[in-house]
Order: C-alpha cells, then sequence, then structure tokens
C-alpha cells in the first residue's frame, strides 16, 4: 500500500497485553495520526511504557493488532517488519543511553545497525543530528556519565532521530528536567514536528508539556484508552479517573487552559 494513502501512523485493535496473571492492556484500541504530536497520560503502573514497547515489538502480545504506517506489525512479512522499524525513534524512560559509547558512537549506534556506511558519513550524520537537538559538535566526544539531565535527553533525542524516522516514540522525556529546560525541550519537539514532519508518541506527566505542545491527549486508565482528543475536551471528561489527573488539587495548582 502507498503509505502516504494511510492517515494514521499508528493503529492498535483490541489490544491485550499481560505478565502471568496481570493484565495490564485489556482490549486497547488507539489511533496516532500522522504528523501530530500525541501525549499519553496514565496512572504510574497503568501500563503506558508497557503500551510503547509492545508496539515497537518488545513485548509480545497476546491479541489484537498493530498497524506501523499501514503495516500490520508481527503479520507482515519479516522484511516489511524490518523496515517498518527503522522508521522509528525511541527515546526510552531509563537507561537512554549506552555508558561506555560517547554521545557520537551513541547516535551513530542506529546507523551502525542498519545501514553500511563509511565513517566520515556516519560522523557528519552524527554532528547533524546533535545541532538538530541543540548540542554541540563538541559534546559528541563525552561520556554519557559527563552530561547534565538535559543534554542527556538531548542526546537520547539525537539518537532516536538517527535514520530519519517517521514517528518518535518518548517515554517521559521531560521528567527530571526543570521546568526551563522541559519548556525548551518541548520547544524542540514542536519545531522537529513542524520541519521534519514528526510523528510523535509521548508518554508525559508535565501538565505544561500536554497543554502546549500535544495536539491531542490520550488518557490510559484500566488497561483502555478511556478519552482521547485535544487538551480542551480532557479537560471537560466525565471519567472519574481523567476528571481527578486533571482536576485534582496538583492539578488544579497548574491552572491548565480550559479554551
Ligand atoms: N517485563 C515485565 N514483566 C512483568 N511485568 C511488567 C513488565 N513490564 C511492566 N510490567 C508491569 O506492567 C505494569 C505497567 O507497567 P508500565 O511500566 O507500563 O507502567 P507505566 O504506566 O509506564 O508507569 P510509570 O508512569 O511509573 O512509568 C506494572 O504493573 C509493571 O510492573
Ligand atoms: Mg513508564
Amino acid at each position: 500500500m502507498d503509505d502516504l494513502a494511510v492517515s494514521s501512523a499508528i493503529r492498535v485493535t483490541d489490544l491485550v497485553v499481560g505478565f502471568g496473571r496481570q493484565v495490564v492492556l485489556n482490549e486497547l484500541s488507539l489511533e496516532v495520526r500522522r504528523g501530530e504530536i500525541l501525549g499519553l497520560v496514565g496512572a504510574s503502573g497503568g501500563g503506558k511504557s508497557v503500551l510503547m514497547r509492545t508496539i515497537i515489538g518488545l513485548i509480545p502480545r497476546r491479541s489484537g493488532t498493530i498497524e506501523v504506517m499501514g503495516i500490520p506489525l508481527g503479520r507482515a512479512e519479516e522484511r516489511a517488519t524490518q523496515e517498518v522499524a527503522t522508521r522509528w525513534g525511541i527515546l526510552f524512560q531509563q537507561g537512554a543511553l549506552f555508558s561506555s559509547l560517547t554521545v557520537k558512537q551513541n547516535v551513530q549506534f542506529p546507523l551502525r545497525e542498519n545501514l553500511q556506511m563509511s565513517q566520515t558519513l556516519m560522523d557528519e550524520i552524527a554532528i547533524a543530528k546533535l545541532e538538530m537537538v541543540g548540542l554541540r559538535a563538541e559534546d559528541g566526544d563525552k561520556f554519557p556519565a559527563e552530561l547534565s539531565g538535559g543534554m542527556t535527553k538531548r542526546a537520547a533525542l539525537a539518537r532516536a532521530l538517527a535514520l530519519d524516522p517517521a514517528i518518535v516514540f518518548l517515554d517521559e522525556p521531560t521528567s527530571g528536567l526543570d521546568p526551563i529546560s522541559a519548556g525548551d525541550f518541548d520547544a524542540l519537539i514542536k519545531t522537529l514536528q513542524q520541519t521534519l514532519g514528526l510523528t510523535v508518541f509521548m508518554v508525559t506527566h508535565d501538565l505544561a508539556s500536554l497543554n502546549t505542545v500535544c495536539d491531542r491527549v490520550a488518557a490510559l486508565a484500566d488497561g483502555k484508552i478511556v478519552a482521547i482528543g485535544p487538551m480542551r475536551d480532557l479537560l471537560r471528561s466525565e471519567h472519574p479517573w481523567v476528571k481527578a489527573y486533571f482536576h485534582g488539587k496538583r492539578s488544579q495548582m497548574l491552572q491548565p487552559k480550559v479554551s
């Protein structure tokens, strides 16, 4: 299928994922549109990271279907699935970078794994990606332990962008950053979406990110997506968990925009 004809970047239908007797995702359905920034919220331990990891094929599913760019994953022949896998980049919640590799080597890791290219070309690409995320070429020679938290997130984002993906998965990209750095990171994501046409699937608890950069927000509760839409719709949701999340005491203090 011509992928320009497919308007959804990701389509998850009736997904069931569990570990032993624990069912984490229970017939969950979700569509991520092409070119949008979708924010995912949910209780801690609710299954956000599991959902992301299942979509990218790191956790097996019990049932349900997952399509990325119109290609069903797992059911497609091996090669088609492999092709899709080079079209996304991932910023994991934990262990964002390989500690024994320099930043530059980290960014080059997906290139080395997936493509055959000269060291000179890989160096040029690494520098371009570092600049794209607001790091300097010199930062490329540092090891992860020598970076600040914000620089680590940027370096991990540079690695996620290494293969020029159509989709990036970000698992709590701004957690642990001060509000100004988090705001800068959000602005960077927005710029990348606009300039590269990226689709962004972002797990976040950051109400400012949800309010300012996400085109739509999805709420995960009881193993399902219980509300999805622009932030103003979520603020009006009657679902008890969504209501408690956005209108609870802590979020009141932040006074999210209503319209
Ligand atoms: N590999 C695994 N094996 C067994 N259980 C797992 C595994 N990964 C996750 N779980 C369980 O699945 C549930 C959902 O975990 P998950 O990491 O998706 O939560 P989360 O929504 O990302 O939470 P947080 O906001 O704290 O990151 C938890 O109960 C967790 O213990
Ligand atoms: Mg998580």
